[in-house]
């Protein structure tokens, strides 16, 4: 019996599927690659020939995308949080007793795993067809990177099962293999390009890329790693989250102990702090979660990140090597850094040529001289530091560090406050180093998020002396932009649209963006739920300053200077004339939610479901993923399941979507149309049917 193109197609996915999971995730396989081939191929011809049978979870679709122009931003439906570090065994006991304390002795199993060193993605999946796969970004928000994660061979397209749920989030570390880089590395290096110092920044820098095709030739893998938003899934634990994802067909890291108590986890980080090295991809540490979800719920999270996981970050690692030279950076503020040129040497799987030598006082009592060989040391994201010099291997010729008397970017006189070990460009509001340090500063994504202005860009608009203050971005053409070497026109537009866009980012992170001496993200943010308008800010008394959340007499001091001086003032004049937002908003709309935590269960005709997230968050509630007994209420929509079940034997209140309509004072009954804005007056947010 021959089959229909439409079951041969079928048929030639399924198997297709099947042997690209053994190969990907199992690794090993049942076929040579030739008998591979000979499959992809004709359903390719399959597909050509009968074009409507093209599906977007066709083995052959991996790789078919065109380059995109630019990152869709994906909000994360739960924010993507990061994980707190320990260091050592006490900080790991220390952290067992508060968790202990706080779960009033119940028993707890941690399940323990390598913590990859790659780079966090969300996949979602809906009706088991992959739609979404994004970069954690700043934990709230990602870039939409689906075009080249589809190409990674090891991410399911579709979920291997018959009854898929309606929602599914997986989430995982995409990474890159030490083997896979070296060959990068021999490639760029035979074309006489740069390296990579790390497979991690080689991952980012594969998903960033526009064009499927590049990604696709550089090889990546995916190990997941936990769930994500759910529906239609019922999961307790974190073992059964990944036996889940497992049978759902995604690679889960083999290596995974379960651990009834601290001591064994300690044991088991123990091992791999050496035994890590053998293995073929980079990890920095061990993560240790709690695997009971009930548990996880009562002990939440911080702002940053959940009390039921924790990192172990392994040992730093130190090396020896010779110090070159040493250079001076300038900083934002003006501050000179003493740098190390260091012989490049490999550690903590990066390589080093730079360590900071910090301050002249460091530099003094390390005795640290140029061509010393010198101990460095290097732990995970920090920077390298030079621990000591190696005096034995002295031969005389050494050369005692002196700071320069004038400043390496400008010229300027160098001066140290007397007592401080810091040396300062006496020019610091005009020297270019650190006019760009404090335009680039402006431009980070956690400041003021301003799309493509990078380094080189920064530099360049300042050597032009287009840009001395950050309020001059604001006043930059496109006449001006395109003069600037390897500026296209369309380019140019993106910029200036990225500068406009940030106009309404808000105090918060205004100030965090204006490099104010001992000022950074979080500051910024208390001061400007405090002040919430930059005249109420401005107009503080030191006492004032001094008395709010993290604040203290020597910052409250700083603020005032910065807000007092004529450059502080002359510049928040004409952010104010170019329009940038100074004021901050309450971040919650009202409070019919406040205090409560809500399960949103199936599906509702009124909410999708980012929507009706954002809006308990908006009226002061949490919406959480489980049902416990600490849950207010479950909000239940049609077809709910498995967690409407569980509040009814826990004795939850359950509430139709025309309750919860009541409860935050929506009237849907009145027949006339809806109004375009929410009630809550939250911007964007429609809590209506979709058109
Ligand atoms: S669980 C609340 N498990 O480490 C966050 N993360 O430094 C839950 N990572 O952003 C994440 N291996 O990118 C988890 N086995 C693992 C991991 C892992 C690597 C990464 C992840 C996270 C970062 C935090």
């Amino acid at each position: 019996m021959t089959s229909s193109p439409a079951q041969r197609a079928a048929e030639l996915r399924r198997l297709i599927n099947y042997h690209n999971h053994l190969y990907y995730v199992e690794a090993r396989t049942e076929i040579s690659d030739y008998e591979y081939d000979q499959l992809v191929d004709e359903l390719k011809r399959l597909e050509q020939a009968h074009p409507t049978l093209i599906a977007p979870d066709s083995p052959t679709q991996r790789v078919g995308g065109k380059p995109i122009s630019d990152f869709r931003t994906v909000t994360h439906r739960i924010p993507m949080l990061s994980i707190d570090n320990t260091y050592n065994a006490n900080d790991l006991r220390e952290y067992d007793r508060s968790v202990r304390n706080l779960l009033g002795g119940e028993p707890i199993t941690y399940v323990v795993e390598l913590k990859i060193d790659g780079v966090a993605i969300s996949l979602t999946y809906e009706n088991g067809q992959l739609t979404v796969g994004a970069t954690r970004g700043d934990g709230e928000r990602g870039d939409d990177v689906t075009h080249n994660l589809r190409t990674i061979g090891s991410v399911p397209l579709r979920l291997h099962t018959d009854n898929p749920p309606a929602l599914f989030e997986a989430r995982g570390e995409v990474y890159m293999t030490k083997a896979e880089l070296d060959r990068i590395n021999t490639v760029q290096m035979k074309a006489g390009e740069k390296t990579y110092a790390n497979p991690r920044n080689l991952t980012a820098g594969t998903l960033k890329l526009l064009d499927p095709r590049l990604c696709a030739q550089r090889k990546l893998n995916l190990f997941a790693y936990s769930l994500g938003a759910l529906d239609g899934v019922d999961v307790n634990t974190h073992l059964e989250a990944l036996d889940l994802l497992r049978r759902f067909g995604f690679p889960v890291n083999p290596h995974i102990q379960v651990c009834p108590n601290i001591e064994a986890v300690i044991q088991y980080c123990d091992a791999w702090a050496t035994k890590r090295h053998e293995l073929p991809y980079e990890t920095d540490g061990m993560v240790l979660k709690i695997n009971d979800f009930g548990q996880r719920e009562h002990l939440g999270s911080t702002s940053k990140s959940p009390r039921w996981v924790r990192a172990y970050k392994f040992p730093a690692e130190q090396g020896k090597t010779k110090l070159l030279a040493v250079e001076f950076w300038v900083g934002k503020l003006g501050v000179l850094t003493p740098v190390a040129k260091l012989k490049p040497l490999r550690l903590a799987g990066t390589e080093v040529s730079n360590a900071s030598l910090h301050n002249a006082d460091q530099i003094a009592a390390k005795d640290i001289r140029v061509g010393d060989s010198v101990i460095v040391e290097k732990a995970g994201e920090i920077i390298p530091y030079v621990v000591r010099v190696v005096p034995e291997e002295r031969t005389g010729h050494e050369q005692v560090i002196h700071f320069p008397k004038h400043c390496p970017a400008c010229g300027a006189a160098v001066v140290r406050d007397s007592g401080s070990p810091f040396y300062f460009c006496s020019n610091a509001e005009n020297c270019n180093a650190a006019v760009e340090g404090r335009i680039e500063s402006y431009a980070d994504r956690d400041r003021m998020d301003i799309e493509g202005l990078g380094e080189q860009l920064v530099k360049q608009l300042v050597k032009a002396k287009l840009v001395k203050t950050v309020a001059d971005l604001y006043r930059l053409t496109l006449a001006d932009l395109v003069k600037l070497e390897r500026m296209g026109k369309k380019s140019a537009q993106n910029l200036l649209d990225g500068i406009e866009a940030s106009k309404d980012r808000g105090l918060a992170r205004v100030l965090a963006g204006l490099s104010i001496p001992d000022v950074g993200v979080t500051v910024a943010a208390d001061l400007a739920q405090e002040f919430k308008t930059i005249d109420a800010l401005m107009s503080a008394s030191k006492d004032r300053l001094a008395q709010c959340k993290g604040i203290g007499p020597e910052r409250a001091e700083s603020i005032s200077n910065y807000f007092h001086s004529t450059a502080g003032e002359k510049l928040i004049a004409d952010l104010k004339a170019v329009g940038v937002k100074l004021t901050e908003e309450e971040k919650v709309k009202g409070t019919q939610l406040a205090g409560k935590t809500i399960v949103v269960t199936g599906t509702l005709k009124n909410y999708k479901r980012h929507e009706i997230e954002g809006l308990i968050e908006e009226l002061g509630g949490k919406s959480a993923g489980s049902v416990s007994k600490k849950t207010s209420f479950v909000l239940a929509g049609e077809a709910a399941g498995s967690k409407l079940d569980k509040a009814k034997e826990l004795g939850v209140p359950v509430l139709t979507e025309e309750e919860f309509d009541r409860l935050i004072g929506v009237d849907r009954t009145s027949g006339a149309a809806p109004p375009a804005r929410s009630p809550f007056g939250g911007a964007g947010m429609l809590p209506f049917p979709d058109a």
